[in-house]
């Protein structure tokens, strides 16, 4: 079978090669076998690559947080997962055709899903609802801010803010990026720079924001902050400019921004094994009824890794990068 591997943390076109590696052979008794029907390029899995991510295993190392996968083969202890399934997997190493796994780390999806969305089901949608869940109460009319407003994970803030009738202001790079946001449900965008703050409160009338989530960090996190009320929660999430994060001291002391951060892995661990299987079921089902879907720029085949990659590090207009490992999906 054919795998991603790097064999020194570096530049994408540099380190990465699609390679021929064994097959996984047969499951375990409790294990489960897919073959990788499509995975996603994420931010994160560039910063692996660089050796810039939390995790750094030896080399060589393949990446890929997140992918969809038809089961196989299943092992004979195995009760709640078939062959033929569609799954999503919790565990990383993704980018390659064949992946072996405990079956507890699967999650099953409904025979309907659309596989190229399962794909990036994983990360960006519980990424998403958590920012909105996990931190600072939330009533019905409240105004949140984020930036990077035009990601993957942005757009998905939009579309469960809506679901809950929060009203959001968007951040972005590049005021091109408002029709699609609007379309999305956006309730207010502004282009990111000098006076945030006051074209913030010119949408809200004055009314408090209570959550800001960034994505950018550098001196966008300051701007972010400075658009909340006193003791509103800033939410850091991402670092999509690579620049460590400069808040004023006085946004801290004198007003009492409560800076916070979010990594999807340890608010997933805070819940046991079922429910974080029904948290996927529930979003998976609200982004159906929402008749939402994460856009898609294009597809390349895993021989292709490295123009996938160059395209991924590329301003796009239409949403995400994925790989189909084994050929296109029908
Ligand atoms: N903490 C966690 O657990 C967690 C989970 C999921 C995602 N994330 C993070 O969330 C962020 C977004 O991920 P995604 O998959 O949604 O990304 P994505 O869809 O690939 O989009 C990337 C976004 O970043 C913006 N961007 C790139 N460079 C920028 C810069 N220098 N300044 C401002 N904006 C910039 C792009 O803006 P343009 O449209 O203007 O090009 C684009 O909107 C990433 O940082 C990712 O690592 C974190």
């Amino acid at each position: 079978m054919k795998k991603i591997a790097i064999k020194s943390y570096g530049e994408p076109d540099d380190v990465v090669a699609c390679v021929e590696a064994p097959d996984v052979g047969e499951p375990g008794a409790d294990e489960v076998v897919f073959r990788t029907v499509a995975f996603p390029i994420n931010p994160a899995d560039i910063s692996f690559i660089r050796g810039k991510y939390r995790l750094k295993p030896p080399l060589p190392a393949t990446p890929g947080a997140e992918c969809v996968g038809r089961i196989s083969a299943v092992g004979s202890a195995v009760g709640a997962v078939r062959r033929g399934d569609l799954v999503i997997n919790l565990d990383r190493e993704n980018w390659a055709q064949e992946r072996r796994v405990k079956a507890d780390r699967v999650i099953v999806l409904p025979p309907d899903s659309d596989p190229l969305q399962s794909a990036m089901l994983r990360i960006n949608p519980p990424t998403a609802r958590l920012l909105l869940d996990d931190f600072v109460p939330l009533k019905e009319g409240d105004w949140i801010i984020q930036n990077a407003a035009n990601s993957s994970v942005g757009h998905l803030v939009i579309a469960f803010a809506k679901r809950r009738r929060l009203r959001t202001i968007n951040v972005v790079r590049n005021e091109e990026a408002f029709p699609a946001l609007k379309e999305l449900g956006a309730d207010a965008c502004l282009v990111d720079g000098d006076g945030l703050h006051q074209r913030a409160e010119a949408i809200t009338g004055g009314a408090e924001v209570r959550l800001g989530i960034d994505a950018v960090a550098g001196a966008a996190t300051a701007r972010i902050a400075a658009c909340l009320a006193p003791g509103a929660t800033l939410c850091a999430y991402g670092s999509m400019s690579g620049d460590p994060i400069t808040v004023p001291s006085s946004e801290m002391i004198y007003r009492d921004i409560r800076l916070r951060g979010f990594l999807l892995g340890r608010h997933l661990d805070r819940r046991g094994t079922d429910e974080v299987q029904r948290f996927y079921h529930d979003i998976e089902n609200d982004l159906r009824e929402a008749k939402f879907r994460i856009g898609i720029e294009r597809l390349y085949p895993i021989e292709n890794i490295r123009e996938a990659l160059a395209h991924a590090l590329r301003s796009r207009s239409s949403g995400k990068i994925l790989v189909t490992p084994n050929g296109p999906v029908g």
